[in-house]
């Protein structure tokens, strides 16, 4: 079964224009998938709607077998939620407003706080524990906000863009209980997201949407095959020294190559004829480069 399934899943907000259109996904469980898109593109929409929070005007989805639309009360369980929009409470502390939501999420009294202190611990709010939301800036608010989709230990996890106004060393810890969680504890992460390095480092696969249309899914390597993004072999070579057919970038002389496994033979011509290798190295697409190539080309055929 996959984690997370939608068939033709759409939304249109004012019944004219569409801002998801038939969006299939099949996402198996454990390891986060990027859902990566511009601004607009529908990803908090889709969030929303696998997570019940809107109702779909067209198509079906489902989290671990659960629709949302028949038992929102059984995918609230299953899943944690991290929204811009997901409010806690500002008159609460720190502790309070985690302790409540993992009171509501059925939690049992006597676990609440020991959670609550470990995630508040974990993400760096155990000095601001005892004070009110109200006070607390925006990253430290955000923090807060993940730790209550943690709270109570759900086995798929949506975190809309979850560290876009958090300072580098919050990001990080945010970004490494991530992988942490997807890793050892198994959870499913559907992770939207514009950092796109941060984002090739997390993710093991992605979707890409624009206007409303999912326009690719898959692994970096299965993107970068479907836009023809090709591999590319890089040398570093004695001065002066000019390869035939390379062109030379930010100091490497590089040329396309089909498959990796082309490389050691390449090498092997390559010293045979003469040259002086200083540096070796295989240059795969970044995805912000497969990124850009889907994106460009969907508003190009627009
Ligand atoms: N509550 C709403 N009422 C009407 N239209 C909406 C509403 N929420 C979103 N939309 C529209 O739906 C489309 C998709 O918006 P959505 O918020 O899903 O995009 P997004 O990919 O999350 O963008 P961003 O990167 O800016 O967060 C946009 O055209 C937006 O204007
Ligand atoms: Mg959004």
């Amino acid at each position: 079964m996959n984690a997370i399934c939608a068939r033709n899943l759409s939304k249109s907000y004012d019944g004219k224009s569409m801002a998801l259109k038939e969006l299939n996904l099949e996402i198996p469980g454990g390891g986060v998938f990027g859902f990566l898109g511009p601004n607009g593109a529908g990803k908090t929409t889709t969030v929303k709607l696998l997570t019940g929070l809107l109702s779909p005007s067209g198509g079906e989805c489902s989290v671990m077998g659960v629709s949302p639309a028949e038992d929102p009360c059984g995918v609230h369980r299953i899943c944690g939620v991290m929204t811009e929009s997901a409010k806690m409470y500002g008159q609460l502390t720190g502790t309070e407003n985690l302790v409540f939501f993992a009171r509501a999420a059925g939690i049992q009294p006597a676990e609440c706080e020991a959670r609550a202190n470990e995630l508040l611990k974990r993400l760096d709010l155990w000095d601001a524990r005892d004070k009110k939301l109200s006070a607390y800036s925006t990253g430290m608010a955000q923090r807060l906000s993940f730790a209550r989709a943690l709270v109570h230990g759900p086995e798929v996890l949506f975190l809309d863009e979850p560290t876009s106004g958090l300072d580098p060393e919050s990001a990080q810890s945010v970004n490494e209980m991530i992988a942490e969680l997807a890793g050892r504890e198994g959870t499913t992460v559907f992770l939207c997201t514009h950092q796109l390095r941060y984002a090739q480092d997390l993710c093991g696969s992605y979707g890409i949407i624009n206007k409303g249309s999912l326009l690719a899914c898959g692994s970096l390597s299965e993107l970068s095959a479907g836009i023809g993004c090709r591999t590319r072999a890089g040398f570093r070579l004695a001065d002066g020294e000019k390869p035939e057919g390379m062109e030379r970038k930010d100091g490497w002389w590089r040329t396309e190559i089909l498959r990796e496994e082309e490389m050691p033979a390449l090498l092997s011509r390559m010293v045979e004829a003469g040259y002086h290798i200083y540096e070796a190295r295989l240059i795969r697409p970044a995805l912000e480069d497969v990124y850009f190539s889907y994106v460009e080309r969907q508003e190009a055929r627009l």
